[in-house]
């Protein structure tokens, strides 16, 4: 797909709706060595942290992609037109450990330009950025006993922060 580079002070997008309606695949590893995995998330921000655009995602430490995050400093974040919803949903419900669900999916890996994590040819939005900041829920600090009803299995997500070094997108992300 062809993407342009948008500025991150130009970057436009409905912001609640890319977490919660479209999904984005969070993906980490390195392209070269092909080493890498990726999964579905839906809970996440995108905003400003330290004067830097950043990204904050979450991943649970059973997540085959939490043993890629820990590994690499990198991550990238991308987003599809509707019609690979299924593919969305494909790749949030398989486990890397259990299948070769990239292959599987057909979609395209490519390099990054500026990390070692790839993206996907058929994208319409891929954003890249460098780990800055880990932290884990700590549920001793919820505020709404609710919360907690978020993780059964004691597997709290642990946070990454990434600085967003590079935004591609097709015109509809640009301001
Ligand atoms: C819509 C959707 C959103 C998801 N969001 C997250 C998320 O933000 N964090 C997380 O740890 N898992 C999330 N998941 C679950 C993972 O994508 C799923 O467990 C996946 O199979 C993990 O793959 P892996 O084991 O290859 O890493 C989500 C799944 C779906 C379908």
């Amino acid at each position: 797909m062809e993407r342009i580079i948008i500025e991150p002070n130009d970057f436009n997008s409905d912001l609640i709706k890319l977490w919660s309606k479209k999904w984005m695949l969070l993906t980490s590893g390195s392209y070269e060595s092909a080493d890498y995995n990726t999964m579905t998330v839906g809970w996440g921000s995108i905003g400003v942290m330290w004067n830097k655009p950043f990204v904050q995602v979450v991943v649970r430490p059973t997540r085959h992609t939490f043993k890629y995050m820990e590994k690499y400093d990198s991550f990238t974040l991308t987003a599809f037109p509707d019609k690979y919803n299924d593919k969305l949903k494909y790749l949030g419900t398989v486990s890397g450990k259990d299948e070769n669900k990239i292959n599987k999916s057909e979609l395209t890996v490519i390099s990054s330009k500026k990390i070692s994590s790839p993206g996907f040819d058929e994208a319409e939005l891929i954003i890249e950025c460098k780990k800055i900041y880990w932290d884990d829920i700590r549920p001793k600090n919820f505020l709404d006993n609710k919360i907690d009803e978020n993780y059964n299995a004691n597997d709290y997500h642990r946070i990454y922060f990434g600085e967003i070094l590079l935004i591609e997108g097709v015109i509809k992300y640009k301001k």
